[in-house]
């Protein structure tokens, strides 16, 4: 709703900008009134520019906060299971005890992918990445998704989201035993979401009792709800711009996993273990700090452009990651000096000055170290939780009326110049 107006001079016209109000957070100025200004607004990074108006999660950088359909991250974490709050994302309220069992059983159905979908895996090279593999195969479960997919129909788009949610950790697993050369396991449906995960990874035919460890399963999925969604981050960003255009809900998934690969996003994970593996020990960080205060790394797993104080994620992560560390007895130098670091980055008045805090990427990549699950699936792993907060963006977008996503430029190329032949080329 739109409270007041701003007022914008260029070049000695005004214009009226409305000041719109969320229920939450900064107001936002609307700069749709520009359009015959003459100007366009320019913001790289998308520092200060809301593309959107969305119900889903709201994150106050400053106060540490995220709420999911108004429900803090850290509620959620210690008491629901993940697909609830998957569902909370797709239809704004936590299910009652009916739609619960209504949701997961609809999930349990979808489980089991397309049998020509193992040919696509044998396509790759055993040691593929598996976010490579991931970005091939989510992408074309839209070729066994299309003819018959209306994204206009709002029934076709739920079943969409069912099968994406229920699908990802079935292909997230095969695309591990595929690195590995062992078989892909069948989903077992009378396990909890998380267990069948644990089950596909670790099971293998000829050990089929394979039972998910409780402490594990509770750290899996709390690891799946924690990176459920984060409102308009890069990935979920470029899902929705793939999806203004109306293509294919499941290649618009497999844009987002591309998105989220990279090392500012999602890889972090994965680039916080590597980075441990290059400083080796402990007596090597003060040297590493000082390669990060120069420039010359970045320490990753710490930062966050949103989260300026600290990252209610991490903090869920910390608990859990002690929890996981202290049941299984691990004791393992690698984690010892993550600690060490945690420790000495904190006090680093480099990192103090700048808001520069752990996020959820830095104990993430412990735990799931811990869990015994390979640095190359980490971010597999982020990608199959981040589907149901990706899927319900998509979803909310389709629900009403929206433009294609198509930003404007600040060119600084060459002006008009005449085609040269390429003889008379210099
Ligand atoms: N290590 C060292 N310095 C850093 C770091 C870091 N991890 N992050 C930011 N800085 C410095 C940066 O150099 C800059 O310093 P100065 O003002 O002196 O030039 C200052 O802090 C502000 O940084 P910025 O680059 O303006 O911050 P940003 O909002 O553009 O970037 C970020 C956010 C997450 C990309 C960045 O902090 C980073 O690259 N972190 C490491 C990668 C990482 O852990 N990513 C996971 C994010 S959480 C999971 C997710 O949601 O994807």
């Amino acid at each position: 709703m739109a409270d007041t107006n701003a007022k914008l001079t260029v070049n000695s016209e005004e214009y009226e900008l409305p000041i719109i109000k969320g229920t939450l957070g900064r107001p936002v100025i609307d700069i749709a009134a520009l359009q015959d200004s003459g100007f366009w607004s320019y913001d790289p990074g998308f520092k200060v520019t809301a593309p959107v108006e969305s119900k889903i999660t709201y994150i106050d950088g400053g106060k540490g906060e995220l709420l999911h359909r108004g429900y803090p991250i850290d509620q959620l974490a210690n008491n629901a299971e993940y697909l609830e709050v998957a569902y909370a994302l797709i239809h704004g309220d936590l299910p009652n005890a009916e739609q619960k069992a209504d949701f997961f059983e609809k999930i349990r159905k979808h489980t089991g992918v397309h049998d020509q979908l193992r040919k696509f895996f044998e396509g790759f090279r055993r040691d593929a990445h598996p976010m490579a593999i991931m970005v091939g195969v989510v992408g074309a479960l839209s070729a066994f998704y299309h003819d018959n997919l209306d994204v206009s129909n709002e029934a076709h788009r739920e079943i969409t989201a069912i099968r994406l949610i229920a699908k990802m950790p079935t292909l997230a697993a095969m695309s591990y035993k595929y690195s590995q050369g062992e078989p892909f396991m069948y989903p077992r449906n009378d396990f909890s979401y998380a267990e069948n995960f644990l089950y596909m990874m670790f099971a293998t035919p000829a050990d089929v009792d394979y039972e998910p460890n409780d402490v594990v399963t509770r750290a899996m999925d709390k690891i799946f709800t924690l990176h459920a969604d984060h409102e308009q981050n890069a990935s979920t960003s470029t899902v929705r711009l793939a999806g203004s255009t109306g293509a294919n809900p499941y290649a618009c998934i497999a844009a987002g996993i591309a998105a989220l690969w990279g090392p500012s996003h999602g890889g972090a994970n994965e680039a916080v273990l590597e980075m441990l593996d290059e400083i080796g020990t402990v007596e090597n960080v003060p040297a590493f700090m000082e390669k990060v205060k120069s420039r010359e790394v970045k320490l990753m797993g710490f930062g966050h452009r949103v989260y300026k104080n600290f990252d209610p994620r991490a903090q869920v992560m910390k608990e859990t990651c002690d929890e996981v560390l202290g049941a299984l007895g691990i004791n393992d130098p690698k984690l010892e000096l993550a600690m060490a670091l945690e420790k000495i980055a904190l006090e680093d008045p480099f990192f103090v000055e700048r808001n520069l805090y752990p996020n959820v990427d830095f104990y993430s990549g412990i735990i799931l170290k811990a869990i015994g699950i390979p640095t190359s699936m980490f971010t597999v792993i982020f990608s199959l939780a981040r589907t149901s907060g990706w899927i319900s963006h998509w979803l909310e977008m389709h629900s009403a009326p929206f433009k294609i996503g198509r930003p404007r430029q600040l060119y600084t190329g060459e002006t008009h110049r005449d085609f040269v032949k390429v003889e008379d080329r210099k």
